[in-house]
């Protein structure tokens, strides 16, 4: 690993696997990020002087353009973030993630074929679908995605390892558990939840709110990356998160309390279509790398709470912006009417 793609690094855990790249090792960081409304050169404001950070604008998709830098970097490894993540945004418009996720990823491992290339693929515990109490997700368990956003990454993480499989494709795939941390779009729960909080708005709990959630750290899942990068096996698949969860109701406490904001915030609104109850994953095989995480659930919470309370110039000018006519399309109506009841 010397020159490295890292598609979708202007995103929140590409921004953040950025850093800690630049950081922790020597290698050459070539992004190449769409800039959707949800990648911000922000995330990375402390980094564009570094000499080995460039930054594409592009599209994935683009196989000419992801051709052009593969040669002209000389790059030996893709790790590929890039893709569509908001469950929700997902319902409202599902084409564009099977385009960007399944599509995108496609041209990559075909661009990585013609260049012999190492290929890192990010994926989600979201494939795994709905988890019933009791079991934790392995590698190994067959995939049931129940939304688009988890389909589309689910089909994505099927042609990664039919590469490896049909074409020898030296792949890696890493399934992350809920991140939470520094620069994270505020269309998710706890970004949303806790700017909401920070301007006492009402924070939106989707039906009964005990659907649990391993609310993991994204800096240790960028250092789980990291290991799989240095220390996975060939062809294989690593669940990456803390093994613990807690309910979406614990989750909007300790947000609650780390702001000191009243209860009464709180409004339970029309369920999420299709809602998965339960994620849980084991994640023993990371573990047997050499990898812990750093954080546990809850600090991972407060943590990131505290950062958002600290650093409204990342998010107010984006709670300004196009976000305001989404809030109103996702939240006005489930609102009102919670109101009402
Ligand atoms: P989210 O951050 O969208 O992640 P995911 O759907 O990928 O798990 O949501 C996390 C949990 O929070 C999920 O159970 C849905 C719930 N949720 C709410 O209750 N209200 C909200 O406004 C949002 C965005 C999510």
């Amino acid at each position: 690993m010397k020159n490295v793609l890292v598609t979708g690094g202007c995103g929140f855990i590409g921004s953040n696997f950025v850093r800690l790249l630049l950081d922790t090792t020597a290698v050459q960081v070539v992004i190449l990020d769409k800039m959707t409304y949800a990648a911000r050169k922000e995330n990375l404001q402390d980094c564009w002087e570094n000499p080995r950070l460039s930054l594409v604008v592009g599209d994935i998709g683009n196989q000419e353009l992801v051709r052009h830098l593969v040669q002209s970097h000389n790059i030996d490894l893709i790790v590929n973030f890039a893709a569509e993540t908001h469950v929700d945004q997902s319902i409202l418009g599902p084409l564009v993630f099977t385009d960007t996720n399944v599509r995108g990823t496609q041209v990559l491992l075909e661009v990585a074929r013609e260049f012999g290339l190492r290929f890192h693929h990010i994926s989600t515990d979201e494939v795994y679908g709905h988890i019933p109490e009791g079991h934790q997700s392995i590698e190994s368990d067959p995939l049931e995605p129940r939304s688009p956003y988890s389909a589309s990454k689910a089909a994505a993480d099927q042609l990664v390892q039919a590469y490896f499989i049909t074409y020898d494709l030296p792949i890696t795939i890493t399934r992350g558990a809920n991140n939470v941390g520094p620069y994270q779009f505020p269309e998710k729960v706890i970004p949303l939840f806790t700017t909401n909080a920070l301007q006492d708005q009402p924070l939106p709990v989707y039906g009964d709110g005990l659907q649990m959630r391993d609310y993991a750290h994204v800096y240790d899942h960028c250092t789980g990356i990291l290991k799989v990068l240095e220390k996975g096996q060939i062809g294989e698949v690593y669940n990456v998160g803390t093994g613990l969860e807690m309910t979406n109701l614990e989750m909007t406490q300790i947000v609650l309390d780390t702001l000191g904001k009243p209860q009464t915030l709180i409004r339970h609104v029309t369920d999420r279509p299709g809602h998965d109850r339960r994620y849980s994953m084991n994640v023993d095989k990371l573990r047997a790398l050499g990898w812990e995480p750093r954080y546990q659930p809850k600090e991972a919470v407060a943590e990131t709470v505290r950062w958002y309370r600290d650093n409204d110039w990342w998010w107010l000018p984006i709670r300004q912006g196009s976000f305001q006519a989404y809030y109103q399309k996702q939240y006005g109506e489930r609102l009102k009417e919670s109101q009402q009841a």
